[in-house]
């Protein structure tokens, strides 16, 4: 690109000045101490210690001595659940979501209710670290469709499911049959097209305890006639697993009943064509719709927590390219078990971050972060001592890169990455000595919440504040 057309070129293209830091690989962080982050329409040219001729041109944003890293991707949140966050901790899940979660969701079924609540969700997600999120909203379709729209205000890229539930759930929040349950979803899959740049529907069923045969099975054929990703809950806690066998006897695990129906996601080099319904009726094309990430991630299903994934359901995750969201705060609250995260990446799965609001109680993917190591560190005293524990850098990966590939080319400052990134002001934690960068922003993960200061956010290129 010559400097004229850098010049006209559009407001996302700038150059931030700062302490960068981003992943190189999952073992490896670089860090670049008052270095020069270029953005030319929205996806980043690289890292600098001078800027390139090429870029002289360009406004230069100078953060001073504040972290500039790249955003934070929450692969699994539920949006409903923000409201009760922090209380009615004291259940495992099957208990918990039959006392506090059911009844909550309920009262998304009142648009008034909806509106307050999704209104500060939206709001309070818009002011953390958190640039990308995949989220389950509830059964309700105008409810699902007033959460994406205070979504995309917020300018954050989001995936948004309305959830799917037919069957053992309590009769205030269940649809009544699975066509009841199918054609609402191709209501709300109708009322959201073309509707959105930055948000887009994930189909969502809940997990198969409250999903029957004939609902997944129908929801398959969404998948495969409107090319969308999916996510839902696999081998979270044993009660859930125990009951998973009893309801489906002829599935060889958990995620074989997934898998059974289509919806474990395809092998990663099928699922790079766009789908003709998004291709068609999508009338955006420009680098900040989602839909261009999207084309990367159709068919493609996160599968939340994965504690307890036997040898097999491990093999079936590989071979479809599933994405575990990894989320140690739940999985603590709940009771619900350490997952093997060292395990998953010896094995080169795709494994991302959830905060899983509110089984997890914070939305701060900084706590994230701390927690995956915390409980990494106890599985590997208590439980396995083959299985190392996470270090920062990985952990730093995973929030980073690791969930923002299922978005495509996310969570980097390499060249060609979509622009998201996170200033960040650690003035208030005081040391004293100098610390080097790396020693920064490691304190900065679990420093966040007391006195660490989100001062930036970018998402793909637009400056969100
Ligand atoms: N499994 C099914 N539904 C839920 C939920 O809302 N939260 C968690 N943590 N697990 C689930
Ligand atoms: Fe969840």
């Amino acid at each position: 690109m010559n400097k004229q057309s850098l010049k006209q070129s559009s407001e996302q293209s700038f150059i931030l000045k700062g302490n960068i830091c981003y992943s190189k690989s999952r073992e490896e962080l670089a860090c670049i101490e008052q270095g020069f982050l270029v953005c030319v329409d929205g996806v980043s040219q690289g890292v600098f210690r001078f800027i390139p001729e090429e870029y002289k041109e360009l406004e230069v944003i100078d953060y001073g001595d504040s972290i500039i890293i790249p955003g934070m991707n929450d692969l699994h949140l539920h949006a409903p659940q923000y409201t009760f966050r922090g209380t009615g901790m004291d259940l495992e899940l099957l208990d918990w979501l039959e006392t506090y979660t059911f009844p909550e969701e309920r009262k998304y079924e009142n648009a008034d209710y909806a509106k307050r609540a999704y209104s500060f969700f939206a709001e309070d997600l818009k002011n953390s670290a958190t640039t990308r999120a995949v989220i389950f909203a509830t059964i309700h379709v105008p409810g699902t469709l007033f959460l994406m729209d205070k979504l995309e205000e917020t300018g954050l890229k989001t995936l948004v499911g309305k959830v799917n539930m037919d069957r053992n759930c309590a009769d205030f929040l269940s649809e009544q049959t699975a066509e009841a349950s199918l054609e609402a979803t191709r209501l709300w899959l109708e009322q959201s097209a073309g509707r959105y740049r930055h948000t887009a529907p994930i189909l969502t069923p809940r997990f198969v305890p409250t999903c029957s045969d004939d609902l997944l099975k129908g929801l398959g054929q969404i998948q495969k006639e409107f090319g969308l990703p999916m996510q839902s809950h696999l081998s979270e806690n044993l009660s859930e697993i125990e009951w998973v066998k009893d309801l489906c006897p002829w599935s060889t695990c958990y995620g074989d009943v997934y898998r059974h129906f289509g919806l474990f996601g395809t092998p990663e080099k099928d699922s790079l064509s766009l789908p003709s319904s998004l291709s068609s009726s999508e009338p955006l094309s420009s680098s900040e719709s989602l839909s261009l990430s999207l084309s990367e991630s159709n068919a493609k299903s996160i599968m939340a927590h994965c504690v307890y994934s036997s040898e097999e359901e491990i093999d079936l995750m590989k071979q479809h390219g599933v994405y575990i969201a990894h989320c140690p705060q739940s999985n603590s609250n709940l009771a619900s078990g350490i997952a093997p995260v060292r395990d998953y990446l010896n094995r080169n799965l795709n494994v991302g971050l959830g905060t899983d609001i509110a089984g997890g109680a914070s939305l701060s993917m900084f706590r994230c972060m701390a927690d995956a190591i915390t409980v990494s560190k106890l599985r590997w005293r208590l439980v396995d001592q083959s299985l190392k524990p996470l270090t920062a850098e990985e952990a730093f990966y995973l929030a980073t890169i690791g969930g923002g590939s299922f978005f495509g080319k996310v969570g980097s400052f390499e060249n060609g990455y979509e622009f998201d990134a996170l200033v960040l002001d650690d003035s208030r934690m005081r040391t004293a000595e100098k610390l080097s960068l790396k020693e920064r922003l490691e304190r900065y993960i679990y420093l966040a919440e007391e006195s660490g200061k989100l001062i930036g956010k970018y998402v793909g290129g637009k400056q969100i504040f």
